[in-house]
Protein backbone atom coordinates (compact mmCIF):
# COMPACT_ATOMS: atom_id res chain seq x y z
CA UNK A 1 0.00 0.00 0.00
CA UNK A 2 1.47 3.23 -1.03
CA UNK A 3 0.33 6.69 -1.17
CA UNK A 4 0.33 8.01 -4.95
CA UNK A 5 0.89 11.58 -6.28
CA UNK A 6 -2.41 12.97 -7.28
CA UNK A 7 -2.24 14.00 -10.86
CA UNK A 8 -3.71 17.89 -11.15
CA UNK A 9 -5.76 20.12 -13.69
CA UNK A 10 -4.21 20.82 -16.54
CA UNK A 11 -2.43 17.40 -16.89
CA UNK A 12 -3.93 16.01 -19.99
CA UNK A 13 -3.81 12.99 -18.77
CA UNK A 14 -7.08 13.19 -17.04
CA UNK A 15 -8.83 13.79 -20.53
CA UNK A 16 -7.82 10.29 -21.41
CA UNK A 17 -10.83 7.14 -21.99
CA UNK A 18 -9.74 4.52 -19.23
CA UNK A 19 -9.84 0.53 -20.52
CA UNK A 20 -11.31 -1.70 -19.28
CA UNK A 21 -9.95 -4.47 -16.44
CA UNK A 22 -10.29 -7.82 -17.64
CA UNK A 23 -9.36 -9.93 -14.53
CA UNK A 24 -8.27 -9.51 -11.13
CA UNK A 25 -4.50 -9.97 -10.89
CA UNK A 26 -2.54 -8.71 -7.95
CA UNK A 27 -1.61 -5.93 -9.71
CA UNK A 28 -5.56 -4.30 -9.69
CA UNK A 29 -5.02 -5.82 -5.95
CA UNK A 30 -2.37 -3.47 -5.04
CA UNK A 31 -3.98 -0.98 -7.33
CA UNK A 32 -7.12 -0.98 -4.93
CA UNK A 33 -5.06 -0.44 -1.72
CA UNK A 34 -3.19 2.60 -3.25
CA UNK A 35 -6.54 3.94 -4.34
CA UNK A 36 -8.15 3.70 -0.83
CA UNK A 37 -4.89 4.94 0.87
CA UNK A 38 -4.50 8.11 -1.20
CA UNK A 39 -8.08 8.73 -1.28
CA UNK A 40 -8.59 8.79 2.83
CA UNK A 41 -5.09 10.56 3.11
CA UNK A 42 -5.98 13.42 0.77
CA UNK A 43 -8.64 13.23 2.28
CA UNK A 44 -11.90 12.35 -0.20
CA UNK A 45 -14.64 10.89 -1.27
CA UNK A 46 -14.19 9.58 -4.72
CA UNK A 47 -11.04 8.53 -6.77
CA UNK A 48 -11.09 7.33 -10.04
CA UNK A 49 -7.67 5.29 -11.23
CA UNK A 50 -6.72 7.91 -13.79
CA UNK A 51 -6.32 10.57 -10.94
CA UNK A 52 -3.10 8.90 -9.82
CA UNK A 53 -2.18 8.23 -13.50
CA UNK A 54 -3.62 4.74 -14.18
CA UNK A 55 -6.08 4.61 -16.72
CA UNK A 56 -8.27 1.71 -15.88
CA UNK A 57 -11.73 1.36 -15.20
CA UNK A 58 -11.37 1.46 -11.05
CA UNK A 59 -13.42 3.65 -9.05
CA UNK A 60 -12.96 4.14 -5.32
CA UNK A 61 -15.74 5.90 -2.69
CA UNK A 62 -16.14 6.18 0.57
CA UNK A 63 -19.34 8.63 1.65
CA UNK A 64 -19.22 7.95 5.14
CA UNK A 65 -19.86 10.73 7.66
CA UNK A 66 -17.74 11.91 10.19
CA UNK A 67 -19.52 9.99 12.77
CA UNK A 68 -19.60 6.97 11.06
CA UNK A 69 -17.15 3.89 10.37
CA UNK A 70 -15.21 3.82 7.70
CA UNK A 71 -17.12 2.12 4.29
CA UNK A 72 -15.12 1.66 1.55
CA UNK A 73 -16.59 0.78 -1.84
CA UNK A 74 -14.74 -0.58 -4.72
CA UNK A 75 -15.99 -0.02 -8.66
CA UNK A 76 -14.31 -1.90 -11.16
CA UNK A 77 -15.23 -0.99 -14.80
CA UNK A 78 -18.94 0.37 -13.40
CA UNK A 79 -21.54 1.30 -15.77
CA UNK A 80 -24.83 3.54 -15.52
CA UNK A 81 -27.61 1.24 -16.73
CA UNK A 82 -30.22 3.10 -15.64
CA UNK A 83 -30.34 7.14 -14.45
CA UNK A 84 -34.03 8.95 -12.63
CA UNK A 85 -35.45 11.50 -15.11
CA UNK A 86 -35.20 14.05 -11.40
CA UNK A 87 -32.38 15.71 -11.22
CA UNK A 88 -30.27 16.65 -7.65
CA UNK A 89 -28.19 20.29 -7.04
CA UNK A 90 -25.19 19.17 -5.26
CA UNK A 91 -21.79 21.24 -5.14
CA UNK A 92 -18.83 19.40 -6.09
CA UNK A 93 -15.26 19.27 -5.66
CA UNK A 94 -12.58 17.01 -7.43
CA UNK A 95 -8.95 16.01 -5.90
CA UNK A 96 -7.34 16.88 -9.62
CA UNK A 97 -9.50 20.63 -8.94
CA UNK A 98 -7.98 21.13 -5.75
CA UNK A 99 -10.08 23.79 -3.49
CA UNK A 100 -12.72 24.50 -6.42
CA UNK A 101 -16.31 23.85 -5.86
CA UNK A 102 -19.12 24.80 -7.94
CA UNK A 103 -22.67 22.93 -8.17
CA UNK A 104 -23.64 20.81 -10.16
CA UNK A 105 -27.06 19.32 -11.28
CA UNK A 106 -26.87 15.49 -12.09
CA UNK A 107 -29.50 12.64 -12.37
CA UNK A 108 -30.97 12.32 -8.41
CA UNK A 109 -31.13 8.08 -8.72
CA UNK A 110 -28.98 5.82 -10.74
CA UNK A 111 -28.46 2.14 -11.33
CA UNK A 112 -25.00 1.38 -11.66
CA UNK A 113 -23.40 -2.52 -12.87
CA UNK A 114 -19.90 -2.93 -11.86
CA UNK A 115 -17.22 -5.89 -10.55
CA UNK A 116 -16.45 -5.83 -7.42
CA UNK A 117 -13.33 -6.49 -5.65
CA UNK A 118 -13.74 -10.52 -5.84
CA UNK A 119 -14.56 -9.61 -9.56
CA UNK A 120 -18.17 -10.75 -8.94
CA UNK A 121 -20.82 -8.80 -11.34
CA UNK A 122 -22.66 -6.54 -8.70
CA UNK A 123 -25.94 -3.69 -9.72
CA UNK A 124 -27.00 -1.13 -7.37
CA UNK A 125 -29.38 1.67 -7.21
CA UNK A 126 -27.43 4.78 -5.44
CA UNK A 127 -29.19 7.97 -4.21
CA UNK A 128 -28.15 11.01 -2.66
CA UNK A 129 -24.26 12.06 -2.14
CA UNK A 130 -23.41 8.54 -3.55
CA UNK A 131 -25.23 9.19 -6.76
CA UNK A 132 -24.05 12.09 -7.54
CA UNK A 133 -20.38 11.02 -6.66
CA UNK A 134 -20.58 7.34 -7.96
CA UNK A 135 -21.71 9.78 -11.55
CA UNK A 136 -18.63 12.02 -11.16
CA UNK A 137 -16.18 9.16 -10.91
CA UNK A 138 -17.29 7.47 -13.96
CA UNK A 139 -16.88 11.14 -15.46
CA UNK A 140 -12.92 10.58 -14.88
CA UNK A 141 -12.92 7.17 -16.55
CA UNK A 142 -14.08 9.12 -19.80
CA UNK A 143 -11.86 11.93 -19.68
CA UNK A 144 -15.17 13.94 -18.55
CA UNK A 145 -14.47 16.41 -15.68
CA UNK A 146 -17.25 18.43 -13.31
CA UNK A 147 -16.37 21.33 -14.55
CA UNK A 148 -17.61 20.53 -17.76
CA UNK A 149 -20.64 21.04 -16.95
CA UNK A 150 -20.17 24.72 -15.65
CA UNK A 151 -20.82 27.92 -18.00
CA UNK A 152 -18.41 28.35 -20.41
CA UNK A 153 -16.62 31.60 -18.37
CA UNK A 154 -16.20 29.58 -15.28
CA UNK A 155 -14.55 26.61 -16.81
CA UNK A 156 -12.69 28.72 -18.77
CA UNK A 157 -11.73 30.92 -15.16
CA UNK A 158 -10.87 27.88 -13.38
CA UNK A 159 -8.91 26.89 -16.45
CA UNK A 160 -6.80 29.33 -16.65
CA UNK A 161 -5.92 29.75 -13.12
CA UNK A 162 -4.89 26.36 -13.27
CA UNK A 163 -2.82 26.62 -16.20
CA UNK A 164 -1.04 29.89 -14.22
CA UNK A 165 -0.42 27.67 -11.30
CA UNK A 166 1.30 24.99 -13.12
CA UNK A 167 3.45 27.21 -15.31
CA UNK A 168 4.96 28.95 -11.87
CA UNK A 169 5.29 25.09 -10.76
NI1 LIG B 1 -12.99 14.20 -9.41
Amino acid sequence: MALRPIIILPDTRLREISRPIERLDSATGSLIEDMLATMYDAPGIGLAAIQIAEPVRLVTIDVAGKDEPPAPMVFINPEITWASEDKNVHEEGCLSIPDYYEEVERPSRVRVRFRDREFKEQEIDADGLLATCIQHEIDHLNGVLFIDYLSRLKRERVTKKFAKAARQG
